[in-house]
């Protein structure tokens, strides 16, 4: 069974207001992007690795991926617009023989094996996709124009980070049938869902912070 990963990196990083796209921010002595990369050349459980770079960061992109040594990279691809774009950029690179494809935020530096290994244990018990989920530490509230509307059942929700585990055919289906809204989806398994698939819910990691703003980057470079 061949596990392909597809590392996007190709957003622009606005809410990090750099002067580069985030996944070429110096997170140590190397950009962020170097930290993911590594860390799934060095998985027990992944076999190949297709990275979706920004637009005109290909080049830099291939070569990062030299200097850590990661040998399981088989393709570096532009990406698009939207995220959804940029996983469909991705997954047209994986061959048609892969059996599971897990899609990984590059701006979610610290993967790790635990994670990996949890979300293919759930694929293998039927399931169409996983993801990792967190539970929520704060009360939740819907709200409209600054005023509450309700207080939402706290134990019903989930926070979903990625890495997240698909049947590859699953995906490149749910990818084909992604339109209208859904082409703005932050996550695939909401295009999984939308396509009728079963997504199981593995235990998350807090260490697979997102760099979003300045004070997440302060914080990924402090766990370094
Ligand atoms: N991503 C991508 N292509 C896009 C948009 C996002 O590959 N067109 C990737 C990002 O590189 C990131 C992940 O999807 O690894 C999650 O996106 P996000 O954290 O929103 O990153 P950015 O879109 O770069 O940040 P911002 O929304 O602040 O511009
Ligand atoms: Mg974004």
């Amino acid at each position: 069974m061949s596990v392909w990963a597809v590392l996007v990196a190709a957003g622009r990083g606005e809410r990090l207001g750099e002067d580069r796209p985030k996944a070429f921010v110096r997170l140590g002595e190397l950009p962020l992007l170097a930290e993911p990369l590594r860390r799934l050349d060095e998985s027990e459980w992944i076999d190949h690795v297709v990275v979706v770079a920004p637009p005109e960061w290909e080049e830099p992109t291939i070569l990062l991926a030299e200097e850590v040594g990661a040998s399981k990279v088989a393709a570096c691809v532009t990406g698009g617009e939207t995220r959804t774009e940029s996983v469909r950029a991705g997954v047209a690179d994986v061959p048609d023989d892969a059996a599971v494809i897990l899609v990984h935020d590059a701006a979610r530096p610290f993967i790790d094996d635990g994670v990996v290994k949890r979300l293919i244990d759930a694929l293998q018990g039927g399931f169409d996709g996983a993801v990792p989920v967190l539970r929520l530490p704060d009360t939740v509230k819907r709200v409209s124009e600054g005023v509450v509307v309700e207080t939402l059942d706290r134990d019903a929700l989930m926070a979903v980070q990625t890495p997240q585990a698909f049947v590859a055919p699953v995906l490149r289906a749910a990818l084909d049938g992604a339109s209208g809204k859904l082409s703005q989806a932050t996550d695939c398994a909401a295009l999984v869902e939308a396509a009728g698939g079963r997504i199981a819910t593995v235990e998350g990691d807090e260490r697979l912070l997102k760099v979003t703003t300045p004070a997440d980057l302060e914080r990924a470079r402090g766990w370094l």
